[in-house]
């Protein structure tokens, strides 16, 4: 379900016309839809409702503070991995209190803040990290909460960049000596550890691998809560797949009726962090065409958005579907959708069947909200996009785009 629908064949976000947005604003430009967006928070808060889960809306699938702040008003806590996402979570008004902070590579001065702000949780990676925090705690005389993440070995069945939940990834921490740390209990003696986490991949299409991954986890809280320990929190992560082309993922009902029976009556408090379930199907790309060029072999569709502003396509082979934001092309034809960047890599689409576009034309990438202006850089001295918020027939700029200026703020001529 989004609101990115066609009328009298034009592209309309809620009830703006894309072709508006873009007179006003230009491309390359992220559009997203309010009531998508809060429509899918909306989606899993319902679907679990009785186990009434903290949702910790994962920061990195889309920080712009304008979504933040949308996903706070309706409830959401959010999940982050950097100081960077801690910045952007307190000054988009989330309270301390709903955040939590993964991430294997903690910095002592992003360990402080977090501490100084009171977060939730910490969701530890390794031992080192724990008795780092606990160093830093002591020295700050606080007593500081965390949740061990958990690798609990089980394939989710994804792309191999975005799969965080087996025992050969960088992630989390073995069922073996996550027991250990557990039993050198008053070593830390400025840590309590409240809460297992784990998160085992993304764009995960089948309940499965959750299933066997939460099954794991509760006999082993099971175990440890029976001798020596307090686990009261269980963080179920995000990893919820979405449609770009023709999948058929899991609904949220779904997934919540295979994983509610398990989690019911287990006493424990649920924290979920869904990012690209909630971003991805609110947010489009609009481009535009610069040019048709046609070579012996292959037709370029070039387009003035590259993998600077998606990188999905480059980085994982992500297919999108792409659409004419004005449906008024006649005959079809098979291209290569590239953008203007120097690199054979930078493409939104391979070998597509696309309409037949000119100059000037726009297309639409499509379930873009999700890990696409995230992931922008500045690659090639491009300018990155500005980014849109429509709610029904009003919209406001929630990021200007990129000037020259901004490309050389930070530096200094020597
Ligand atoms: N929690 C943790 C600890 C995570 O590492 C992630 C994502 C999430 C939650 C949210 O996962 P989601 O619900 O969005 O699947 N750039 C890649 C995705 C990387 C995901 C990284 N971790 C992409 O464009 O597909």
């Amino acid at each position: 379900m989004h609101e990115f629908k066609f009328k009298n064949k034009r592209l309309f976000c809620e009830d703006v016309r894309i072709e508006d947005l873009v007179k006003k604003i230009n491309t390359p430009l992220y559009v997203y839809s309010y009531n998508t967006l809060v429509g899918h928070l909306l989606k899993i808060k319902n679907a679990f409702k009785q186990l009434n889960p903290l949702i910790c809306y994962s920061v990195k699938a889309n920080s712009n503070l304008s979504i933040l702040k949308v996903l706070i008003d309706k409830g959401s806590g959010l999940d982050i991995v950097s100081g960077g996402e801690l910045f952007r979570a307190l000054k988009a008004g989330c309270p301390a209190e709903k955040i939590v902070y993964a991430s294997v590579g903690k910095t002592d001065s992003e360990i402080e803040l977090a501490i100084k702000k009171k977060i939730l949780f910490f969701n530890v990676e390794s031992l080192p990290e724990l008795a780092n925090i606990n160093r830093i705690a002591r020295k700050l005389k606080k007593k500081v909460n965390v949740a061990l993440r958990i690798n609990p070995d089980v394939e989710p069945k994804t792309h191999h960049f975005i799969t965080t939940g087996k025992l050969t990834n960088k992630f989390g921490i073995d069922f073996d000596n996550a027991e250990k740390i557990i039993n050198l209990g008053s070593v830390f003696s400025n840590i309590l550890i409240k809460g297992i986490h784990i998160h085992i991949g993304s764009q995960i299409a089948q309940s499965k691998p959750f299933v066997e991954a939460i099954k794991k986890v509760l006999k082993f809280i099971k175990r440890i809560n029976s001798r020596n320990s307090e686990i009261e929190y269980l963080n179920i992560g995000g990893g919820l797949g979405i449609i770009y082309d023709n999948e058929t993922p899991q609904t949220a009902a779904d997934y919540a009726k295979k994983i509610v029976p398990l989690l019911k009556g287990s006493g424990l408090k649920i924290i979920m962090e869904p990012g690209r379930f909630i971003a991805g199907n609110s947010g489009i790309m609009i481009t535009k065409v610069l040019y048709v060029k046609k070579t012996p072999l292959k037709n370029f569709v070039i387009v003035d958005a590259g993998m600077n502003d998606l990188i999905r396509p480059a980085l994982y082979g992500a297919y999108h579907k792409i659409e004419q934001v004005h449906k008024i092309a006649k005959g079809r034809m098979k291209a290569d959708i590239v953008g203007p960047i120097c690199e054979s890599g930078d493409f939104l689409a391979k070998e597509r069947m696309m309409p037949k576009v000119k100059e000037g034309d726009l297309l639409a990438v499509m379930s873009a909200g999700a890990y696409g202006f995230s992931m922008a850089s500045n690659y090639n001295s491009r300018l990155r996009p500005a980014e849109v918020l429509v709610k029904k027939n009003k919209y406001r700029l929630i990021r200007k785009r990129d000037k020259y200026e901004d490309l050389i703020r930070q530096e200094i001529i020597c």
